[in-house]
């Protein structure tokens, strides 16, 4: 991955009319934004481009309308809700064809300064083919090119980096800067002892994470569904828990790897078990890793708990991807929240590499305990896997 790339201080902005691709892909419920960590991570780009007076054109796609207009994928609420927390008018340019007429009359008559906000850009059969036409389109609108969209800069799409074809200049902006410095620094130069903690409900989501990450890191643990195959491959007994068979060898071989390259890898000692997967089932907790017959492990039990926030207290840096257990469900919480909470208090550099664990720990209150809250989920994965992502190999080099 190259950070050597043009930001918002190499172009000259005032004046232009400035297409951001920000990633506003955000939960709404019933019209409400229910987590506005990606509209937040907006706001410094937007405020720099809107104090060195240029004409601020934000677009950004919302769901998977799957190329059609669908009007509860609008990005009306975004509009709202970032227009409130800018405190300033937003104008949204709400044009089915995301590029038509409308947007067209939006955008000239802006003044310098002046934020629109087109429609979602999957309304558009080609955004997701990167086609050119479409491109084109999106690059008639402005003059200069900001992606600020870390959550989608996996993705090759034409408001990412087909778009970068037609532009006289494509920059990075300030969210993508810092997840860059953040995620980046964290791999590639940690202060050692370097943690990484990995969960959620697959192996096969993470393989090349893990892969990756055993190449940089002196601990990984392991907690969440991932960790009953890696026990599984141990020969424990996992009672109904959740395994992936086709995955036991390559636990196996990942294993061999961490004593191979002197990592210490942590799997969970004990268990919180139930007989179902339902918020009201009872919580047990187990003896050891060994699971009884006709019960699913749910969360990690208390002994892994307090080992796994040693190792955690001990660290300089700790990264942290995919929850501990269903977090959503109270009797099987807490094993989220310990890591949660063993990272809030420890003095080293802190970074959740978004999705599920990014949004447990805003659940959880322990947000601004972070040193860094990553905006993305596959793509903070992407990154993690040590892979290049598109959206910002596209842009200029300095
Ligand atoms: C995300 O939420 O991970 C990004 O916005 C990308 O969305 P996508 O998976 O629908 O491409």
């Amino acid at each position: 991955m190259s950070f050597n790339k043009k930001s918002l201080e190499d172009i000259n902005v005032k004046g232009k009319k400035v297409l951001v691709r920000c990633d506003f892909n955000v939960p709404i419920v019933e019209g409400k934004i229910t987590d506005e960590n990606r509209l937040l991570g907006a706001i410094p780009t937007i405020e720099y481009l809107v104090n060195n007076n240029a004409k601020v054109i934000l677009c950004s796609h919302l769901g998977k309308p799957k190329g059609e207009p669908k009007p509860e994928l609008s990005l009306s609420p975004v509009a709202a809700r970032l227009s409130e927390l800018l405190n300033k008018k937003i104008i949204f340019a709400a044009d089915d064809n995301v590029v038509g007429d409308k947007a067209k009359s939006a955008i000239s008559d802006m003044n310098d300064g002046d934020i629109v906000l087109l429609q979602n850009t999957r309304f558009r059969k080609e955004e997701t083919k990167n086609e050119e036409n479409y491109s084109k389109e999106l690059a008639s609108l402005c003059d200069l090119f900001v992606n600020d969209a870390f959550g989608t800069a996996h993705r090759a799409h034409c408001s990412t980096v087909g778009v970068t074809e037609f532009v006289e200049e494509s920059v990075c902006g300030y969210l993508i800067q810092k997840e860059l410095k953040f995620l980046g620094e964290a791999i590639e130069n940690a202060e050692k002892p370097f943690t990484a903690i990995l969960g959620g409900s697959k192996v096969s989501d993470k393989i090349n994470v893990i892969n990756n990450l055993l190449e940089k890191v002196d601990n990984l643990l392991i907690g969440g569904a991932m960790a009953y195959t890696f026990l599984k491959a141990k020969d424990y007994k996992m009672g109904i828990s959740r395994v992936e068979e086709d995955k036991i060898d390559y636990a196996l071989e990942m294993m061999d790897k961490a004593k191979e390259k002197g990592v210490k890898l942590y799997l969970p000692i004990d268990h919180v078990v139930a007989t179902e997967f339902d918020k009201n089932a009872n919580p047990v907790i187990t003896e050891d890793e060994n699971i009884q017959d006709g019960y699913m492990a749910l969360d990690i039990g208390p002994k892994t708990r307090e080992l796994y926030a040693e190792v955690i207290a001990k660290s300089k840096t700790i990264i942290w991807n995919g929850p501990m257990g269903v977090f959503e469900f109270e009797n099987f919480n807490k094993g989220t929240i310990a890591v949660g909470e063993a990272m809030a208090n420890c003095d080293g550099i802190t970074i959740i590499g978004g999705g599920d664990s990014a949004a447990a720990v805003n659940i959880f209150g322990l947000g601004d305990k972070m040193t860094h809250i990553s905006t993305g989920g596959g793509a903070s994965l992407e990154f993690l896997e040590g892979k290049e992502l598109p959206g910002i190999v596209a842009l200029n080099d300095k």
